[in-house]
């Protein structure tokens, strides 16, 4: 039998799991989210979702993962036959999320070279929305191409494939070691700047005071928890079997209680670390423009793309700031991207055996093409907001919920949590499983919440309704996959490879 491949080092899968983490939602959608929310009010439920949601199911994640040692169906199919399903789901979020990050990455690529010469000129709004995307209003109607914006994808693809191609250790693992200290070199300067301009400390007011009463309230709260939750899900990797993924690939030795710990702590530096950087500089925007931290236009989701640009403008070393931001955010994206291509990768090689290069060719070329010839045209920048929302709104959070919901109805939440201890530092017991108790409570509720506002937006005339549709029809379409593939799978065994190290430790039921 062929042995498995395996991380080279413990620092290797810390690398990764970092890697994978940190990325585009730490510097691209986390201050975005925390801007569009208040700033402080979004920071409580933030650190609220990481230490009772996040940490426990990056757990939960890394034990499935190193248990059963195989993408997610196989896994989930070892901790329930009927199960298997709820992987393939993931392997669709997992698809739309890799086709739109790509486009995101993309942009970042061009905006390098846009920042040497700093051509988007006066009005970065502008530049961004009709001069580079030239965005058409209606997401559904399929506009035009945006030649740069495919070049550029082009490559993201090529670069993503070649190190998927490499393996574990000589793709994955050897990219994360050049990424993240590159990362943390690019990032460390930016915002040692922007802490020091003019205003900085105006904007970290804003973006640390809490604001008790948004967070509570039944009209604001749900939607700000969702946001809170969805966000920590996107950013530690969460929900969709990445963690699976790459724990599978670990050592039946490996020590998971502190690497858990270590990826979350380093992510939420990075993410505060961006806060803090784009907080500073909205404070000095306003202290320039005399307008209030809330009121900047333009911010939102076009943080990195239109307000970072402005600054540029006015700050002294702008090109050279510019330069270095894109190119993290190329780094960031690039090592997280190839931890959600893994899903459907080590999904396909665990299941039916398949080789990387068969798998790049059946799976990965595809992928490249859909995301290739969607989302560079001119609907393409509304098409990812669409998507955006049902992954990371819906699809994690519910992805989240049913790992955890399976743990326990299958009983194997105490099978795993022996599993995990046999090497931990960090003893899990009855505080674990209160917290993913807590945590599926809490995510139903947020989520019936907020299906309730989306279908009151529905008869809200200020509202495009597309955007919904495209979210359920998104989200439907996942589950439906995910549904289709129980039906299909569920009378083949798995291959004897992991049957052997998997299935029969636990029950052995499900080869039917
Ligand atoms: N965490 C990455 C980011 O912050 C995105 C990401 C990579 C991701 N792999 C994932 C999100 C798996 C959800 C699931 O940009």
């Amino acid at each position: 039998m062929k042995t498995r491949e395996t991380w080279g080092t413990r620092a290797g899968f810390i690398m990764a799991a970092a890697g994978s983490a940190i990325g585009l939602g730490n510097i691209w959608r986390f201050p975005g989210e925390a801007y569009e929310f208040g700033g402080g009010a979004f920071l409580v439920p933030y650190l609220i979702a990481i230490l009772t949601a996040g940490i426990p199911l990056l757990l939960l994640e890394y034990t499935i993962g190193r248990r059963y040692r195989s993408g997610p169906p196989s896994a989930f199919r070892m901790l329930s036959p009927r199960a298997e399903g709820i992987g393939w789901w993931q392997n669709a979020i997992a698809f739309f999320l890799a086709t739109f990050y790509a486009v995101i990455i993309a942009w970042a690529v061009c905006y390098v070279f846009f920042a040497v010469t700093r051509s988007w000129g006066e009005d970065s709004a502008m530049f961004f929305g009709v001069d580079f995307l030239a965005a058409s209003e209606d997401p559904l109607t399929f506009g035009e191409y945006r030649p740069t914006i495919m070049a550029a994808l082009i490559g993201v693809w090529v670069l993503v494939l070649v190190i998927m191609l490499g393996g574990v250790r000589k793709g994955v693992e050897l990219a994360n070691r050049i990424c993240i200290p590159l990362l943390v070199v690019l990032f460390g300067v930016i915002v040692i700047r922007a802490v020091t301009l003019d205003g900085a400390l105006d904007g970290l007011n804003a973006f640390f005071t809490p604001q008790w009463d948004t967070i509570t309230a039944l009209e604001t709260g749900p939607e700000i928890w969702l946001a809170a939750y969805g966000q920590v899900f996107f950013s530690l990797s969460i929900g969709m079997g990445t963690m699976i993924a790459y724990s599978s690939y670990l050592k039946k030795k490996a020590e998971l209680s502190t690497t858990a710990v270590t990826v979350a702590f380093a992510n939420s530096s990075f993410e505060l670390m961006a806060g803090i950087g784009v907080f500073s500089i909205l404070g000095f925007m306003s202290a320039q423009s005399g307008t209030a931290i809330g009121e900047l236009v333009g911010v939102g989701g076009g943080v990195a793309f239109v307000t970072f640009p402005a600054i540029l403008n006015e700050m002294p070393g702008g090109n050279f700031v510019g330069v270095l931001f894109f190119a993290s955010l190329v780094v960031a994206g690039v090592s997280s991207i190839i931890s959600m291509v893994i899903v459907p990768f080590s999904s396909v090689e665990d299941r039916f055996g398949w080789s990387r290069k068969k798998t790049v060719a059946v799976i990965g070329i595809p992928m490249a093409l859909f995301s290739i010839l969607i989302y560079p045209t001119t609907n393409g920048s509304s098409m990812v907001d669409a998507v955006d929302f049902a992954v990371s709104g819906y699809g994690l959070v519910l992805g989240g919920l049913a790992t955890i919901v399976l743990a326990f109805a299958t009983g194997k939440i105490r099978v795993l949590a022996a599993e995990a201890n046999r090497t931990s530092v960090l003893k899990l017991g009855w505080v674990w499983y209160v917290c993913l108790a807590l945590t599926t409570i809490m995510l139903t509720l947020v989520l019936i919440l907020n299906v309730k506002g989306q279908i009151e937006d529905l008869s809200d005339p200020e509202i495009a309704n597309e955007l919904i549709y495209i979210n359920w029809g998104v989200g439907g379409a996942m589950i439906l996959f995910g549904l289709v593939m129980t039906a299909v799978m569920y009378r083949r065994p798995l291959p004897v490879a992991n049957s052997e190290d998997g299935e029969s430790v636990d029950s052995g039921s499900a080869t039917a």
